[in-house]
């Protein structure tokens, strides 16, 4: 990365072999977030694709939340968490899904506003099936969705394939 604090914000992100199941190497971005600058760097690159095209970020549990936090407190958009199943008193979609170790449903509350523009955000993509879940589940919802960024994209699992189109930072 041309850019050195984007560079020093990429080294900052943690392989962590055999979690949460063997043969599985987790991304680990809590150093990232642990450090003002980088984090400042990688979340305007997250979003400068989509300056000025949405008004809610849709963020996806757990990491996807701190990414939608930080962006709709700099930019005064909205922010719609995506939840995993069982956490909302009232979800008004529920997708599920399968994960490279596992399976898992998303739900999400009905409160957007008609005519709303959703930018999704998530901090790793890797088999696509969490982002492709989610476009479901906004449709669902009747949402408008501009588009889909995340920090950090692992090609060689071909999640774009399965998700469609999506602004990564980072690739690995
Ligand atoms: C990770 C990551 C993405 C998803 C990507 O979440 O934060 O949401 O997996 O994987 P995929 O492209 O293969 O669907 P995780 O399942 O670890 O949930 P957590 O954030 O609640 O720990």
């Amino acid at each position: 990365n041309t850019d050195p604090v984007l560079a020093r914000a990429e080294a900052l992100i943690t392989t962590v072999p055999d979690f949460p199941a063997p043969g599985v190497e987790f991304r680990d971005i809590s150093p990232l977030l642990a450090d003002g600058p980088a984090l400042a760097a990688v979340t305007e690159a997250l979003v400068a694709p989509f300056a000025g095209t949405f008004d809610v970020v849709a963020g996806l549990e757990a990491r996807g939340f701190l990414l939608a936090g930080y962006v709709a407190a700099r930019t005064g958009v909205g922010m719609l968490p995506i939840r995993k199943a069982g956490k909302l008193p009232r979800p008004a979609a529920s997708v599920s899904y399968d994960l490279e170790y596992g399976s898992a449903t998303i739900e999400a509350p009905d409160v957007l506003r008609p005519g709303d523009r959703v930018l999704v955000l998530d901090d790793v993509l890797a088999t696509g099936g969490t982002l492709a879940a989610t476009r479901t589940l906004l449709g669902h919802l009747g949402a408008e969705v501009v588009g889909a960024a995340v920090v950090l994209e692992l090609e060689a699992l071909g999640g774009r394939d399965v998700c469609g189109d999506v602004h990564s930072v980072f690739r690995g």
